[in-house]
């Protein structure tokens, strides 16, 4: 196998779509874990601007190209070191698009058909009495095979998400898992991690922060403009000096995210002083303000040159493909797309290797009759039929077979040629593996 990787070393891999502006909430639950887990020793750390999964989103040009500025900007502008990790924008990694198809090609559509993101549009549409897959594009459908792609190609064990992402890295499990078994161990089993401890920041309304409730505040908003933003936060009506609740306050939980424990215990003080909810917010911009503005110019400095965001991009897509390439190779020599100058001996190695299936074959003769034949593992004739006259009859006969074995040839008999030379046994034999291999 290449792209080794020691015991020791863990990787963590996690992708951002590339729709929209970093906020608040993205900072707390995203970026500033993400960037504080990259500084630790021993592990070694993907981060990726998911721009393909963006277009299954948006068909905006100029604001994907925009969100994977500002999200790029970002990262490096929290602290994000590209020489340590590996950072990169997924539509510079050509052998993503090419490793989704393999994996398409081993994934069950019926498993597609269950993904929670697919399955809410076609539950919407049926709700309102259209067709199941109105606006549902491919892309939509085919999303978490992507998503398997980015996960898999880099052989990722941790997978930091939301908990609304943990189906699509159980799938990516489930695609790992039937192609080592159908291509020898390849793939990496990944596992969802989720941050219990990061708290889901509210929004200026008090439901989750998401540009869906469009109750975020931008993370690199000016200094004035965040000051609007915060005054507007949701509170309740109580005056100053009335004591003022922490519980259910997203004003106080936002603080928290910010604060250290020390901080956060005097503002609890405060609201149970009664605090004017103006001093309230005052308290909160500062807080903000103290850990965001030396972040804020680096990020106005970043966005203000976007050559070196391009640069740092393409060097860390440089990184990414000094493993995505030469596994891709591997890959597709696994799967048989091969150079034809190496046929004979791996196409001898292969058969060699699948000795214990035998297959049923039907097919139609000139008589205009359906006939079907047994061949074991290495292509040697078993069993033979006469002719049915249908298709169906055919079929018939060889599901009996399957379901009953070497039971099921005296039944069959009228039916059946003698092969010259087959033993009873090796036909036994035969019918034995088929039936044990039906699921
Ligand atoms: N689907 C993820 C989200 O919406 C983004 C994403 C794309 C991702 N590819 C990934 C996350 C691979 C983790 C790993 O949040």
């Amino acid at each position: 196998m290449t792209n080794k990787q020691t015991s020791a070393s863990q990787r963590f891999l996690t992708g951002i779509t590339t729709t929209g502006t970093p906020h608040l909430g993205n900072f707390v639950g995203s970026i500033r874990p993400s960037v504080a887990a990259s500084k630790g020793a021993s592990a070694e750390s993907f981060y990726f601007l998911a721009d393909y999964h963006a277009l299954i989103k948006c068909d905006e040009p100029a604001r994907i190209q925009q969100s994977t500025l500002e999200i790029a900007a970002s990262w490096l502008a929290a602290g994000l070191d590209p020489e340590r990790v590996t950072f990169y924008r997924q539509s510079d990694i050509p052998e993503i698009p090419e490793l989704t198809w393999l994996l398409t090609c081993v994934t069950a559509k019926g498993v597609l058909n269950r993904a929670h993101a697919y399955k809410a549009s076609v539950d919407k549409n049926t709700a309102a009495g259209n067709d199941p897959d109105a606006d549902v594009s491919a892309g939509l459908f085919m999303y978490p095979v992507l998503m398997g792609a980015d996960i898999l190609m880099f052989k990722a064990h941790h997978v930091p998400v939301g908990r609304d992402q943990i189906q699509h890295i159980e799938m990516a499990r489930d695609m790992a898992q039937r192609f080592n078994h159908l291509y020898g161990e390849h793939f990496v089993l990944p596992q969802a991690l989720i941050e219990e401890s990061v708290a889901l920041l509210p929004g200026l309304d008090g439901r989750k922060m998401s540009k869906s409730y469009d109750n975020t505040i931008p993370l690199f908003t000016p200094r004035e403009q965040l000051k609007k933003l915060i005054a507007g936060i949701v509170t309740d009506s109580r005056t100053p000096g009335a004591p003022k609740d922490t519980e259910g306050s997203a004003l106080f939980q936002i603080y928290q995210a910010f604060a250290s424990a020390q901080e956060t215990a005097t503002l609890r003080k405060a609201f149970a002083e009664g605090i004017a909810w103006g001093d309230a917010k005052h308290m909160l911009f500062e807080r903000i303000d103290r850990e965001v503005a030396p972040m804020r110019e680096h990020y106005q400095a970043l966005i203000g040159n976007p050559a070196k965001i391009e640069a740092s991009l393409l060097a860390g897509a440089d990184k990414a493909r000094q493993l995505a390439t030469p596994f891709m190779r591997e890959l597709r020599q696994a799967v048989g797309l091969r150079k034809l100058a190496a046929a004979p001996a791996a196409a001898a190695k292969s058969k060699a290797a699948k000795t214990s299936e035998p297959v049923f074959k039907q097919y139609r003769e000139a008589d205009g009759k359906f006939h079907f034949k047994l061949l074991d593992g290495q292509g040697q004739l078993l069993l033979q039929s006469h002719g049915f006259e249908s298709p169906k009859e055919a079929g018939k006969a060889i599901a009996l077979l399957q379901a009953q074995g070497e039971a099921a040839l005296a039944t069959l008999q009228q039916s059946l040629q003698p092969v010259p030379g087959v033993t009873a046994e090796a036909i036994a034999a035969a019918l034995h593996l088929r039936t044990s291999a039906a699921p």
